[in-house]
């Protein structure tokens, strides 16, 4: 039997999945085929695992979906070309640019070239200004708008919560402060934002209501940094070596489960937590991109 204290992030998205199924068969009744144009640049395998179930998934719900390919070497001209093609193809909603990209290519250049009713991943500076200014108009990002999901879903209380963000990553750490911090019944929380070179780390954490490890250290959250009873959520995907595995290697989260697990309130098991939020949340974006245009 697994704990009883586990959110279930397979259930929840598989909930949003029913959702957005239902979405995209309202918009092809309207004539309306929702696409959804995955970039993968260059073998980074993690990139390849992640596209490619994002991929199937969408498919699963009735989204149609492509991936393009380019080579390690390509020049961030010729990205910048080809999401210039997607942007004016009228058949593609969305456009996802997996990160990382190589080094000869300008991220924050390329996110921003998509054009912003496409941006389902929200990296777009008009979405990330959106989503900082309160506006609903925009595009969330996937994985801090699925825990958003896995938080009002759970009926954990958010308003007037101490909630504790490690990691000040722009896909997953400021968003998420944003989100939260808002003036909404849906957030009004106070939120502490702690890097890796936060002074009082500690202190900090083991006041929150609210945990959210995204800090990209494996088992970074121990025992003692947890207020028993919190709401701990682990975004972590961590490459450790480990001999017994079939492959010398396995991932782990930036949670210590083991220990951590008997005192939290709640927390995301590793995976099936986080990971499929993203992805449901992925293509909800999609389909609101899609319905957009019947408006
Ligand atoms: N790499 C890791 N997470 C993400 C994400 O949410 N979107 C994209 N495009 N790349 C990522």
């Amino acid at each position: 039997m697994p704990p009883e204290n586990l959110i279930d992030g397979r259930g929840i998205a598989d909930q949003i999945h029913t959702e957005t199924t239902l979405r995209v068969e309202s918009l092809k009744a309207r004539g309306i085929q929702p696409k959804l144009v995955f970039v993968r640049v260059g073998d980074d395998p993690a990139s390849q695992v992640y596209v490619g179930m994002k991929e199937r998934t969408s498919r699963r719900l009735g989204i149609e979906s492509t991936t393009h390919v380019l080579p390690e070497q390509t020049a961030e001209s010729e990205l910048l070309a080809l999401i210039s093609r997607l942007n004016a193809d009228p058949d593609t909603h969305g456009i996802l640019v997996q990160a990382p990209l190589p080094n000869q290519i300008d991220a924050h250049r390329v996110f921003s070239a998509i054009s912003p009713g496409k941006d389902v991943d929200g990296f777009h500076p008009v979405n990330v200004g959106k989503l900082l200014l309160g506006d609903s108009s925009g595009f969330v990002p996937c994985t801090p708008a699925g825990i958003h999901e896995l938080l009002l879903r759970t009926n954990t209380r958010i308003e007037g919560s101490d909630v504790v963000v490690l990691g000040r990553g722009n896909i997953v750490g400021k968003p998420m402060a944003a989100l939260l911090c808002q003036k909404s019944p849906r957030a009004n929380a106070t939120v502490t934002l702690c890097h890796s070179r936060s002074r009082t780390l500690k202190e900090h954490c083991q006041r929150a209501d609210i945990l959210i490890a995204a800090i990209g250290v494996a088992r970074f959250v121990t025992r003692d940094l947890v207020k028993p009873g919190a709401v701990v959520i682990d975004v972590g995907v961590n490459r450790v070596s480990d001999p017994s595995a079939p492959n010398g290697s396995r991932l782990v989260g930036d949670v210590a489960f083991d220990e951590v697990q008997p005192i939290a309130g709640r927390i995301t098991p590793n995976p099936g937590g986080v990971g499929p939020m993203t992805i449901a949340m992925l293509l909800s974006n999609t389909v609101r991109a899609a319905e957009a245009l019947t408006r």
